[in-house]
């Protein structure tokens, strides 16, 4: 059996322990895959007893310990981890390593709804950790450009000059003026309290597909104000949450679960 978990708080509402049921029922694997709710500044602790059982091969961190989880393993991360500075999954190996998916799930997401990404304009909306860990990621998918707006716009100029990376640039309200994007990822956590990120000149109009990073029952306020201002698509972020946990399985056992079926399963939970 492989003895794998989610760590974060608040942790009671998490769908990855479904998600990865339903892969491994898909893919054959024997596994138990539990919520652990554990104290700020006890999260050290608390992955020390959960590896301390030798069937525990590995877990995933979520709000908020993605940081932490990152000072413990930076030595041993991905690529997109360190880009990130936040590490989602945990693999126990001959040592802990750290690993980042968030970015590959949105991608996957975003590439399964409107196919490839190379050459498409995106806009994120947002400069906390949730834009910062998809930045790398959509950079490889060969997008044109990568435009980061933010409600305190210091905050999007830093993360944009900490890359120095010439596709990706932080723009002011007055600059989306003139914008169109085919791509716009809301990675603010608005939605979370029903709130509608500021848009300011932004025409979402013109996009292919709004996304928003958070899923719930029903649309968020951004994807209800894209569809009333003409965006072709909108989304919510299931998608990603899958597909992150797809790649995190994938870290664990070597196999990748069908996506599809486990989409469809959970929206009608
Ligand atoms: P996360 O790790 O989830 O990204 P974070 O690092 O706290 O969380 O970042 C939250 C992001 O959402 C920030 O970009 C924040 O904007 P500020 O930098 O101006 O604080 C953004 N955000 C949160 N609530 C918002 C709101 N109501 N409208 C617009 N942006 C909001």
């Amino acid at each position: 059996m492989k003895k794998l978990a989610v760590f974060g708080n608040p942790i009671a509402h998490s769908l990855s322990p479904s998600i990865h049921h339903m892969f491994a029922q898909s893919c054959g694997e024997t596994i138990s895959y539990e919520k652990i709710e554990c104290a700020k500044g006890n999260f050290a602790q608390a992955l020390t007893a959960f590896f301390a059982d030798p069937e525990a091969i590995g877990c995933n961190i979520t709000v908020p310990f993605k940081q932490e989880a990152f000072e413990l393993t930076q030595s041993n991360c991905d690529r997109y981890a360190m880009q990130a500075r936040a590490v989602n999954t945990l693999l126990q190996a001959d040592i802990l390593r750290g690993f980042n998916t968030d970015g590959l799930g949105l991608v996957s997401d975003l590439v399964a709804q409107i196919g490839s990404l190379q050459g498409a304009s995106v806009l994120l909306i947002g400069a906390g950790g949730a834009a910062r860990g998809v930045i790398k990621p959509l950079l490889d998918t060969g997008v044109s450009e990568l435009h980061i707006s933010n409600r305190t716009f210091e905050k999007a100029k830093r993360l944009s000059d900490a890359l120095g990376i010439s596709q990706v640039k932080a723009m002011t309200g007055d600059e989306l003026a003139s914008q169109q994007y085919d791509i716009i990822v809301n990675c603010t956590s608005a939605s979370l309290t029903g709130e509608l990120p500021e848009l300011g000149t932004l025409k979402i109009g013109q996009s292919q597909l709004a996304y928003d990073m958070v899923y719930g029952k029903q649309a968020t306020p951004f994807m209800r104000h894209a569809l009333s201002n003409g965006a072709a698509k909108v989304s919510d972020g299931l998608g990603m949450l899958i597909g992150q946990a797809a790649e995190a399985f994938y870290i664990w056992t070597g196999k990748r679960p069908a996506i599809t079926e486990v989409q469809a399963a959970l929206r009608d939970i």
